[in-house]
């Protein structure tokens, strides 16, 4: 049952409600300086309006610093208009006026509840789904709902993938939506770290193990107890410590450098490779045990190339990270730029796509995206080549007539003529260069 704190100075208005509020489990209260203690136990708030210490909306009001979304309704004396239009510009969720019409109380309150509920749910949905990740294609879909399937059960998952194509992301909504998304997250790049420190690195070590080791050190596996290990580029395990994940996910257990017993560990692995580790099997580089304890769970996350519908809402995802990130208005794209991003075939996958839609946002306009700058594609760009700031004449010219044109356009309101009048320039001449820069 929902429950309603009542908040009433006068003990006999509160025996009424009591009486008459059969659908709720009520907290009564005279006193509000007690029901600010008691605000957490409720799912919503009745107050009275005029009390001796302090008036129902100071009250709220108070409650709301606390716990901004908790409905409150205000009780109005017979006849106090203002009051009521006062306590909903203050934020009450509705008021009712005295004497209490009791089906309309209930009605409301019934209201208010409903609706702490869906704000609930949406929260828990959000907090699960790990909101970070788009997936609009099927293709996508389909690897999401794998990923859903798969995550509250501890078993090994191997993520293969080009690079760029959210293999990580992947992996974290995977732990997001295990038992273990309290736990901690933990990845580990198997290729990022030399070899001969990899060990000590993941599995810890003895003080006195070796020289150098002054302390005991706990490893990386250990630090991931209670949660997820995520084993990135497995591919480039050494083949000698390919034996010791084998163990630790058979007997979920390791051995620290130079300690003698085997220690237990509560990890669920995660991998991830962009290789093709049958191959690397055949090859005699990667432990065919290891292979199939780790591929019992095999999900695939295909180049962004072959899911083009992931495209646009991706972008639009990155603009309004970008936005944020810089604390700025968020942008749109204009037809060309969405045109030039469906057109590109993104090697670098989404992550390519996230670094350029970064790099537009910086160097396009004020609202609009108007093109896309890629990489390495234009003659300009600073990234091919030695970068000197000058950039070959038709390419600044270009530049200068777009800027040009588009304040002309913003000065003009769009109207041509005013435009022709302002810059000298023929209306033909003006039709002509926002045909040729995809301006309208
Ligand atoms: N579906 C997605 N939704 C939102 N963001 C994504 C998605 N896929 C990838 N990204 C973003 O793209 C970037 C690259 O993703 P991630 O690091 O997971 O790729 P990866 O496959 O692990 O790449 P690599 O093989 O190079 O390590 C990250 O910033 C990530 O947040
Ligand atoms: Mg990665």
């Amino acid at each position: 049952m929902a429950r309603v704190l009542v908040v009433d100075d006068d003990p006999q208005v509160l025996k009424l409600i009591e009486k008459r509020l059969k659908d709720f489990s009520l907290i009564t209260t005279t006193s509000p300086e007690e029901a600010l203690g008691l605000v957490k136990e409720a799912d919503v708030l009745l107050i009275d309006q005029r009390m001796p210490s302090m008036t129902g909306l100071e009250l709220m009001e108070e409650v709301h610093k606390l716990y901004p979304d908790k409905p409150v309704i205000i009780m109005t004396a017979f006849g106090g208009v203002e009051e009521a239009v006062e306590s909903i510009k203050r934020g009450a969720f509705h008021y009712v006026s005295k004497p209490i019409n009791f089906d309309e109380l209930t009605n409301i309150l019934k209201k208010a509840v409903e609706i702490v509920k869906l704000k609930d749910k949406l929260k828990k949905l959000n907090e699960l789904l790990g909101t970070d990740l788009i997936a609009e294609s099927p293709a996508m879909r389909r690897v999401v709902e794998t990923a859903r399937k798969v995550a509250p059960f501890d078993t090994t998952v191997l993520i293969t993938g080009e690079s760029g194509t959210g293999k990580e992301v992947l992996a974290k909504f995977i732990h997001k939506n295990s038992r273990r998304r309290k736990g901690p997250f933990v990845p580990v790049n198997c290729s990022a770290i030399p070899e001969n420190l990899l060990e000590a690195e993941l599995f810890g070590y003895k003080k006195g193990s070796f020289s150098g080791a002054y302390t005991d050190k706990r490893g990386i596996v250990e630090e991931a107890s209670g949660g997820t290990l995520f084993l990135d580029e497995i591919g480039d395990l050494p083949l000698q410590l390919q034996v010791k994940v084998l163990r630790l996910i058979q007997e979920k257990e390791i051995k620290p450098i130079g300690e003698t017993k085997p220690k237990k560990v509560d990890v669920r692995i995660v991998c991830a490779t962009n290789r093709n580790l049958k191959r690397l099997v055949e090859e005699g580089r990667f432990r065919e045990d290891l292979f199939y304890r780790i591929n019992v769970i095999h999900i695939h996350i295909p180049p962004l190339r072959e899911r083009k519908e992931d495209i646009l809402p991706l972008a639009y995802f990155f603009i309004k990270k970008t936005a944020e990130k810089f604390g700025v208005e968020t942008k749109v794209l204009s037809e060309r730029a969405r045109r030039e991003l469906l057109g590109y075939d993104w090697k670098g996958n989404v992550r390519e796509l996230e670094n350029t839609i970064e790099r537009s946002f910086i160097l396009s306009d004020i609202k609009t995206i108007d093109q896309i700058y890629f990489e390495e594609q234009r003659e300009d760009s600073p990234v091919s080549g030695s970068y000197t700031g000058v950039k070959p004449y038709h390419v600044a010219k270009e530049e200068f007539e777009r800027n040009y044109l588009k304040r002309l356009l913003e000065v003009a309101e769009g109207n041509i003529s005013k435009a022709s009048r302002l810059s000298g320039k023929t209306r033909a001449e003006i039709y002509r260069m926002m045909k040729k820069y995809g301006l309208r």
